[in-house]
């Protein structure tokens, strides 16, 4: 969604937003914009459009020159997008970029408007600048500030210049990400590390509604309240390298291919002495004996890990689980309370209803973990335990590599838990870990077989629609294959259980219509081999995806991708979920769209 920037130091203010900007273009938007102090004038260039049409428009308009100065990329959410609703938003003596609703802005509105304020933008973020015109009656940034933050409802997280401080940039937050970056003289802001990364690896968490005033000599934080705070500076693991795609035509594929080595990491970080252990963080075995239920809560893609999760953990440690789509959970009244442990997984550790689901759980009074990929974010802070998935920053809006991190750390749960219960011994636990320890080099077999992925995507790249197909795990995998495929390839793709397509959707089946059937499983193989002889005879196209060797009678399938891997069936999904997401980049490509930036897309999901 929204990304954020500010700077203030001696360097190029307009170069740094624009490369902070760009380092932000993940997040997804519409539109895009800046304001510079040149000359005590704050200069605004803003447009509709990619980062490509910012800089056209520099070039027309003139570049500002100065040293301090705010930015941002718009993903519109009241108002289409559009010059006038891009930010920056100006009125009066205040200049403000914001990400987040206002979700009170009609109300203020007509309270802003009957001041005589008068509105140009269709934006809720315009009546933040407003307001904070309206409240610096004294002149008193901080103050106007304060009194603002007072009266908004919703999320936000603020960049502010004031005309008359053509030296500071203000800041602050509430539920949406803001990251103030440290270096020599200098200082930024951002809606994510990458934004400041190239500068300085130092960086603080603002906590919500605390304020961060920075010139070029000094930072200062506060309180609602105004009273100084103190903020510790943490140091960034991540590097440049790791937030640049290295070589690769798209992060996805950089991304793809980094997943050997950070579901090693996983492993290596919750694996001791041959076993998981989460101890550390409070997952204990004698909490995890008497859990009485689980929730694994999330949205699309995590959601999707959380499936793998209870397949795995039901199996093993024969403790019901249930997975729920965070959006719904969160509205659906619950029954969760003590004795439940909810699990929450989520890449970015922002996305809105995710975080929603946690903040009532707690409430409940269950138990929850956070699984999640950016550790500063406010879920991985929120829960009562926090598992950190080590992927690195991902930025392809479609998620990869995250995706195979969360369920490998759902596997290590579901043995541990297994253990602690005494569904599985020690011999058991050890051997399902060593057996998990063989994912990277199955997820590395599958890359290096990419040509037969590429071969698959050349078959689908004219498909309208196409389905996919599983049981079991295999179902799981279906349903993360399908969303993969449809988010950045834009055909039309359903994934239903195996068994289920006949009850209905087996109606759609019709000549040479793609169905990718996903039979990793030798429990269910034979069910799944004639839930896919029964679309064969009515047309369809069939991609089979299988261990090596796997029978089916002749004409059953048209292509065959092959898995050759010693992991036993309900570890596969690491390397099958790697094939799919191959077949979903090259037929991206194929179509000439760019993986990593989908239409309508965003990469964190702040808003509900
Ligand atoms: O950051 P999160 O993991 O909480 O995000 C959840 C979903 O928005 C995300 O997985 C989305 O479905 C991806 N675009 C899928 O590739």
């Amino acid at each position: 969604m929204c990304g954020i920037v500010g700077y203030i130091g001696a360097r190029d203010c307009t170069e740094v937003l624009m490369d902070g900007l760009e380092k932000l273009e993940y997040r997804g938007y519409d539109s895009a914009g800046i304001a510079v102090f040149e000359n005590d004038i704050i200069k605004t260039v803003k447009t509709r459009g990619k980062l490509e049409e910012m800089q056209k428009k520099l070039q027309t308009e003139g570049k500002p020159t100065g040293h301090c100065g705010i930015g941002h990329t718009r993903w519109a959410t009241h108002g289409e997008p559009s010059d006038i609703n891009s930010h920056p938003h100006s009125n009066g003596r205040v200049t403000i970029v914001h990400n987040g609703i206002i979700e009170n802005y009609i109300q203020l509105k007509e309270f802003l408007t009957e001041k005589g304020y008068v509105f140009t933008s269709q934006t809720d973020s315009e009546v933040v600048a407003c307001l904070l015109d309206y409240y610096y009656a004294e002149r008193d940034p901080l103050r106007a500030i304060i009194e603002t933050v007072k009266e908004l409802e919703g999320s936000y997280a603020l960049g502010i210049i004031f005309r008359d401080f053509p030296d500071r940039v203000y800041a602050t937050r509430k539920e949406s990400p803001l990251i103030v970056g440290i270096g020599q003289g200098e200082y930024f802001i951002g809606s994510d590390i990458p934004a400041f990364l190239k500068y300085t690896k130092n960086y603080v968490l603002l906590g919500d509604d605390e304020i961060v005033c920075m010139n070029g000599q000094d930072i200062s934080y506060f309180d609602v309240h105004g009273l100084p705070v103190e903020k510790e500076v943490s140091v960034a693991e991540w590097d440049v390298e790791q937030a640049q795609k290295c070589g690769y035509p798209h992060y996805m594929l950089k991304e793809i291919h980094e997943q050997p080595e950070v579901v090693r990491k996983m492993l290596n970080s919750a694996v001791k002495d041959g076993v998981p252990d989460f101890s550390e963080i409070g997952l204990t075995d004698d909490f995890m004996r008497d859990v009485k239920r689980i929730f694994v809560v999330a949205c699309g893609t995590a959601m999707y890990a959380g499936m793998v999760g209870r397949y795995a953990i039901e199996r093993l440690a024969r403790v019901p689980v249930t997975v729920e789509v965070a959006s719904e959970f969160r509205y659906m009244n619950p029954i969760v309370g003590e004795g439940d442990l909810v699990i929450v997984v989520s890449q970015s550790g922002e996305t809105a209803d995710t975080k929603a689901s946690l903040e009532l759980s707690k409430a409940l009074g269950a138990k929850t973990l956070a699984i999640v990929n950016v550790k500063y974010s406010a879920i991985a802070r929120g829960a009562d335990m926090f598992i950190h998935t080590p992927a690195g920053p991902e930025i392809a809006v479609a998620s990869t590599k995250a995706y195979t991190v969360q369920i490998t750390a759902l596997y290590l749960i579901a043995f541990r838990i297994a253990f602690a219960r005494g569904t599985i011994d020690e011999e058991e636990l050890k051997r399902l870990t060593a057996q998990l320890g063989n994912a990277p080099k199955a997820i590395k077999d599958i890359i290096n077989n990419k040509d037969e992925c590429q071969f698959i995507a050349s078959q689908l790249v004219n498909a309208e629609n196409l389905f996919f197909i599983g049981r079991g795990f295999d179902y799981a995998l279906s349903l993360e294959g399908s969303l993969k495929l449809k988010e950045i390839t834009y055909i039309h793709s359903e994934a239903y259980a195996a068994g289920e397509l006949k009850h209905g959707t087996i109606s759609l089946i019709e000549d040479k219509i793609p169905v990718i059937t996903v039979a990793t499983q030798s429990e269910v193989l034979a069910k799944t081999i004639s839930n896919m002889e029964e679309v064969k005879s009515r047309g369809a196209f069939i991609i089979a995806i299988c261990r090596r060797g796997t029978v089916f009678s002749p004409e059953s399938v048209d292509i065959r991708l092959e898995l050759d891997t010693v992991l036993e069936d309900m570890l596969i999904p690491l390397p099958t979920a790697a094939a799919l997401q191959l077949i979903a980049y090259y037929t991206s490509v194929l179509r000439g769209i760019d993986p990593d930036k989908p239409r309508n897309l965003a990469k964190s999901v702040t808003t509900e």
